[in-house]
This record gives C-alpha cells, sequence and structure tokens, in this order.
C-alpha cells in the first residue's frame, strides 16, 4: 500500500508526511529519496528500539549503533541534549548529516532541539512512534526540553525534513498511553472536523483494537488538519492556539499532580470537557454537541480521579501558564464539533463552575 502523502510548508521548507503500514521497514530507502543524510545518527530509547529497530535496522551504518536516550519526560534535559551533541561529535557529523528521531514526543523533542542547535542546526527526520507523536508533536516544528523550573521552557521551532508515520509500530503501545493519545485524535475532531470525530465516535473498539486502515485514515488525517493549522501560523500567535482546545484546565490538571497522575492526554480529556461546558454557558455550543463529546470520552474508558483536586488550586496554576498573554487568558472554546472560538474575557468564577462540574472539590 502506498504511503498518504501530506506536504507541509515551513520557514525551513517545506517537507512531507508520510503514513502508511510498514513505511518504517522502508526508512533507508525513503531517506535515500528525499536525500537525507549520507551521515545519520539514530536517536531512540532502549525499549522502543528492542521492539522496533529490527524493522529499521538499514538506518544504522554497519559497526555503528542509535544513541539510546532514558525512557520518559525526565530524560527531556539539557543533560541528553548534552549527550547527543557528544554522540555527533563522535561520529564526526556535518551540517550535511541529519538526526533520525525515533520514539515518543520526547525523543522527538530531544533529538529535535539537538539537531537545530547542533552545528547550528542539521537535518531532522522524525519517526514518531506514539500515537500523540505521530498526530502532534512531530508536525510543527516545535522542540525543546524541560528545566526544573517547568517544562518546555527551552527551545526552538525547526522543521523536520521528513515524517514518517507507522501506524503498525502503535501495536505495541501500551492501551494507556494508546488511549491518551485519542484525546488528542478527538480534540482534532472537536476543533476541525465533524467527520473525523465521527468516524472516531462510531469505529472506537476497531480503533482501540488496531485496525491498520482505519488507523492509518484517522492518523493521516489529524496530521492534516495539524499540518493546516501550523501552516498558517508557524510561530502560534494566531489560528494556532486552536490547537490549545482543552488544554487550558488540561495543564492546570498535569501541574497540580506533579505530572505525575495523567497522562498529558487524559488531562486534555478532561479539559476538553471544561471547556465544552463552559462553551454551552457562552451559547457558543449546543447540548447536543456537548453530549457527543461526553459520549466519546465515556466510551474511551475512565479517567483517573480529580475529586481530591481543588478548583482554586487549578486556577493559580491556570493563571501561571505560557498562555496567558499580557495578563489575558485566551481560552479556547468550541463553537460546533468542527470549529472553534477563542475568547478573553472568561472570569475565575465561570471556570471555578465548569471544574466544579467535573467533580473537583473548591
Ligand atoms: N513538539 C510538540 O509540538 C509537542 C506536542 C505535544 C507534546 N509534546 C511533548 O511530547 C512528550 C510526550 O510524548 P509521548 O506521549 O509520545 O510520550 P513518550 O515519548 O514519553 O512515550 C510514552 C511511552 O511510550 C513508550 N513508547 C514509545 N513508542 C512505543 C511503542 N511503539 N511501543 C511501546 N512503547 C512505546 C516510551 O518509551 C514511553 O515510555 C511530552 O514531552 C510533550 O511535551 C510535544
Ligand atoms: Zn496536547
Amino acid at each position: 500500500m502506498r504511503p498518504i502523502r501530506i506536504d507541509v510548508t515551513s520557514e525551513r521548507g517545506p517537507y512531507p508526511v508520510l503514513i502508511g503500514s510498514g513505511t518504517v521497514s522502508r526508512l533507508p530507502e525513503l531517506l535515500d529519496r528525499y536525500g537525507l543524510g549520507q551521515q545519520r545518527l539514530v536517536v531512540s530509547s532502549a525499549p522502543i528500539w528492542k521492539l522496533h529497530g529490527r524493522q529499521a535496522r538499514g538506518l544504522v551504518a554497519r559497526g555503528d549503533k542509535p544513541a539510546m536516550m532514558a525512557v520518559g519526560e525526565r530524560a527531556k534535559t539539557l543533560d541528553t541534549v548534552r549527550a547527543l551533541y557528544d554522540a555527533c561529535l563522535s561520529r564526526g557529523l556535518d551540517r550535511s548529516a541529519a538526526l533520525v528521531a525515533f520514539g515518543g514526543g520526547v525523543v522527538g523533542d530531544v533529538a529535535g532541539f539537538a539537531a537545530a542547535s547542533y552545528l547550528r542546526g542539521i537535518g531532522l527526520v522524525q519517526v514518531p512512534t506514539t500515537l500523540l507523536a505521530q498526530v502532534d508533536s512531530s508536525i510543527g516544528g516545535k522542540v525543546g526540553v524541560n528545566l526544573p523550573a517547568g517544562k518546555n521552557l527551552v527551545g526552538a521551532f525547526y522543521s523536520p525534513s521528513l515524517v514518517v508515520c507507522d501506524p503498525d509500530v502503535l501495536k505495541t503501545l501500551p492501551q494507556r498511553e494508546f488511549r491518551a493519545g485519542l484525546y488528542e485524535v478527538v480534540k482534532y475532531g472537536v476543533i476541525a472536523s465533524r467527520r473525523l470525530f465521527d468516524r472516531v465516535s462510531r469505529n472506537l473498539p476497531a480503533i482501540v483494537s488496531h485496525d491498520r486502515a482505519l488507523l492509518a485514515g484517522i492518523v493521516a488525517e489529524c496530521c492534516r488538519i495539524k499540518a493546516q493549522v501550523v501552516m498558517s501560523d508557524e510561530r502560534e500567535s494566531g489560528p494556532r492556539r486552536a490547537l490549545n482546545f482543552g488544554h487550558t484546565v488540561g495543564h492546570a490538571l498535569e501541574a497540580l499532580t506533579q505530572y505525575r497522575r495523567f497522562r498529558h492526554g487524559e488531562a486534555v480529556g478532561y479539559g476538553m470537557l471544561a471547556a465544552a461546558r463552559l462553551s454551552v454557558l457562552r451559547g457558543a455550543l449546543s447540548l447536543d454537541d456537548e453530549q457527543s463529546l461526553m459520549d466519546v470520552t465515556r466510551a474511551m474508558g475512565r479517567l483517573p480521579r480529580v475529586e481530591d483536586l481543588s478548583a482554586r488550586d487549578a486556577i493559580d496554576a491556570i493563571a501561571r501558564d505560557k498562555k496567558v498573554v499580557n495578563g489575558r487568558l485566551h481560552f479556547v472554546l468550541a463553537a460546533s464539533i468542527g470549529s472553534t472560538v477563542i475568547v478573553s474575557d472568561v472570569q475565575t468564577k465561570e471556570l471555578l463552575h465548569v471544574m466544579r462540574t467535573l467533580g473537583m472539590r473548591d
């Protein structure tokens, strides 16, 4: 089956996103076709490479091996970036070289930042292996790392030269990771496509059991939406804000629980319900559409509890969030399933109310 191809334009030039079953085993051929890196360094994590590296082994030159990062958010640091610079230097990589980020969003963000900064920028290929990374983090060029003071505080806009999404690799994802990514898929439906939303709602069991063709189509639709949004607003000054639907309350829940209780997508799941409630109260969204969102999130399974979390503490976390610009909170509301409207006059009182409707305490 030929991969689906989506072309993205960016300040650094155009790049294709290829989505298709079996594309990982064709990586050496694809990189050659797009003229990427006679010299290349694959960056991954041991568990991911163990599961899927065999198919991609042709990427690694004889006598070389991938640079392995530790697993998870804790590895998203400047120390890891420095270790990647060392790996580049020890292989004598020059400006014509490319890093191949083979992993989830963490690997993509860190390897992307290393590629953006090593020798002031070398090639970057994203091979996302989580649903979240395939539909979100691999496209759009945001790369970076965390500081002890907070998440994603250091970074750059640095678009890849190629993105390759193989839905087959998602089979080994723990169910919880997969479902967490699915909340972002639902988000794309709410912000931009009723068709996508309905497709997900109607086919949830087949999606969760990894129906290949269905999954490839859904990933492609999300990539198309993300590509369209970032192309219209590469540096996130306007339309790109719609991607933050569900993220204001979502980020607050993650921060309140020290990023330990929720997978990012799960927090966004709550955030979308809160944003939908507020949208209804503001007269922007119909009760039917809110109900559709509630139905699909319920069908996706139970979310971690929020009953012990304080809505007031969440307000404080929101006030510290990056989305507050010049003291104003830009809040993304749903106007329907498939469109959004951004408001900047949301009152604390309203936020407290909608968070209580999620079950949070005062
Ligand atoms: N750059 C952006 O635009 C952007 C957007 C959204 C999120 N992010 C970032 O992405 C990160 C989260 O990404 P994530 O959710 O992919 O998490 P992750 O990279 O930590 O991966 C989640 C877990 O899945 C494992 N894994 C990855 N692929 C696997 C596979 N195919 N089979 C089995 N296990 C696999 C990983 O080892 C890890 O344990 C966060 O740091 C977030 O800030 C960036
Ligand atoms: Zn998100």
